[in-house]
């Protein structure tokens, strides 16, 4: 029988490596916190519709990476809905928002997530079908100061705080603004007629968007298209003077801020809900899929999907490439190796009839704190001195002598000393630290 194997671009995270997956949303949510952001789950599927109308159906994610099926698990009656698992959660956030009238409180609505997101890419190092993003979303009504560059220079800087605090050093800031839907409209008539002449030399898809979606023209990753779509009019040409405001003041807050940022003119996002300030945070330590994360403002999405004005930021990140940019920068450091999560006590019991006290002793040690390992009483003592040294800081010998008396026998692995501990002392003596 063939064995079964995790489906292609989806990956079994293993401890010691998901320490750091904790590590970094742990670091996340703190961060978050100061900035007064609360958590918000959605769901990991939803209706088809939300995507095609949020993300857009001329994108590389809607027309070909979901994962879409049709659901037949309702009433024989109704006709079954289209379902998709999430390529991304800015969508179903905004759904919420709108679901839950949250615009009614009048408050600015600051959410972040923390969750598996799921595309049908061609895997390669850092990129695969299902992963992980931490992302957050400021969004409220107008009046909640929704609109202000200043919620766009403060998601930055936090981003810019959040990738300091990890420890992540070397990232670059590329900055644009693809302006408001008007401006869009306007360049995306201009790219339209500069297309005409050009398209037909171009791959069948450039074809269809010259005409669909010409924006879109601008993600193809067909080589042979390049130099063509390096010739087009750029999208800063087209953005009217509210845009223009907007973004000078975004760069202001930045610079006085101290927040470093490169502006690049092709920044537009592989999204179609996108309008005026665009991001993406790259590392040139990732290879081809350099950007650690993106986003920006979606001035216009509640609307197109039935909500009310409601203008938002936000950005997602790949905890995927966080992890490979850490794992990277830790093996860089050849310093000593980190000390791993050794357990500070392995209880080796010997014999069967002692397995019961091993346990109630590793019961009240864990609830003292410590990190405990317990043996088997069925091992025999080499055996459990072996498992114990790869495992735990100490072995604690639980036999019928040191049952009966309470006091213990104590082997420090690091010191290769072995003592005598009477069992009250037992916690303060795994308090104490290494011996060097
Ligand atoms: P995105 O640029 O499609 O934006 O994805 C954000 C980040 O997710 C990327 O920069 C990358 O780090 C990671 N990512 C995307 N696809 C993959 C993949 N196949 N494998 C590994 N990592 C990946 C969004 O998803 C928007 N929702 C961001 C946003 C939030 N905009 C506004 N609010």
């Amino acid at each position: 029988m063939s064995t079964l194997k995790a489906v292609r671009g989806t990956r079994d995270l293993l401890p010691p490596e998901t320490a750091l997956w904790n590590r970094i949303e742990t670091t996340a949510r703190q961060v978050f916190a100061r900035y007064n952001f609360g958590e918000i789950r959605t769901p990991i599927f939803e209706d088809t519709s939300l995507f095609a109308r949020s993300v857009g159906e001329e994108t590389d994610i809607v027309s070909k990476e979901m994962y879409t099926w049709e659901d037949r698990a309702r009433a024989q009656s109704e006709k079954p809905q289209s379902l998709t698992l999430r390529p991304e959660n800015t969508a179903g956030v905004v759904r919420a928002y709108i679901e839950h009238k949250l615009g009614e409180t009048g408050q600015l609505q600051k959410l972040f997530y923390i969750g598996p997101q799921f595309r049908r890419e061609r895997p390669q190092k850092g990129r695969y079908r299902q992963f992980w993003q931490i992302g957050a979303e400021a969004i409220g009504p107008p009046s909640a100061g929704s609109e202000s560059p200043l919620r766009d220079a403060e998601i930055l800087e936090m981003l810019a705080t959040f990738l300091d605090e990890l420890g992540i050093a070397g990232w670059t800031l590329e900055l644009n603004s693809v302006g408001s839907a008007a401006d869009r409209a306007r360049y995306n008539d201009t790219l339209r007629a500069a297309l005409v002449p050009l398209a037909p030399q171009m791959c069948v898809d450039c074809q269809r968007r010259a005409v669909t979606n010409p924006l879109r023209v601008l993600d193809c990753k067909v080589p042979e298209d390049q130099p063509i779509i390096e010739t087009l009019p750029k999208i800063g040409d087209s953005l009217g003077q509210e845009s223009i405001d907007h973004f000078a003041a975004v760069t202001a807050a930045l610079q006085a801020a101290g927040v470093p940022y490169h502006l690049n003119p092709r920044l537009v996002r592989g999204l179609d809900y996108y309008t005026r300030t665009t991001f993406e945070f790259t590392h040139g330590g990732l290879g081809a899929q350099n950007a650690l994360l993106g986003g920006g403002r979606y001035d216009g999405l509640s609307e197109s999907i039935g909500g009310p004005k409601a203008p938002g930021i936000g950005f997602a990140m790949g905890l995927d490439r966080l992890v490979l940019t850490l794992q990277a920068k830790e093996a860089d450091q050849s310093s000593a190796p980190p000390q791993g999560a050794k357990a500070d006590a392995y209880i080796a019991p010997l014999g069967e009839s002692l397995n019961a006290p091993a346990l109630t002793l590793a019961r009240e040690l864990r609830r003292a704190g410590f990190r405990i390992e317990l043996g088997d009483g069925s091992f025999r003592l080499k055996k459990s001195f072996e498992a114990a040294d790869k495992t735990a800081r100490h072995i604690v010998i639980l036999g019928e002598d040191e049952l009966q008396s309470g006091i213990l026998t104590v082997k420090d692995f690091a010191s290769g000393l072995q003592t005598k501990v009477p069992r009250a002392e037992l916690p303060s003596m795994l308090a104490k630290p290494m011996a060097q």
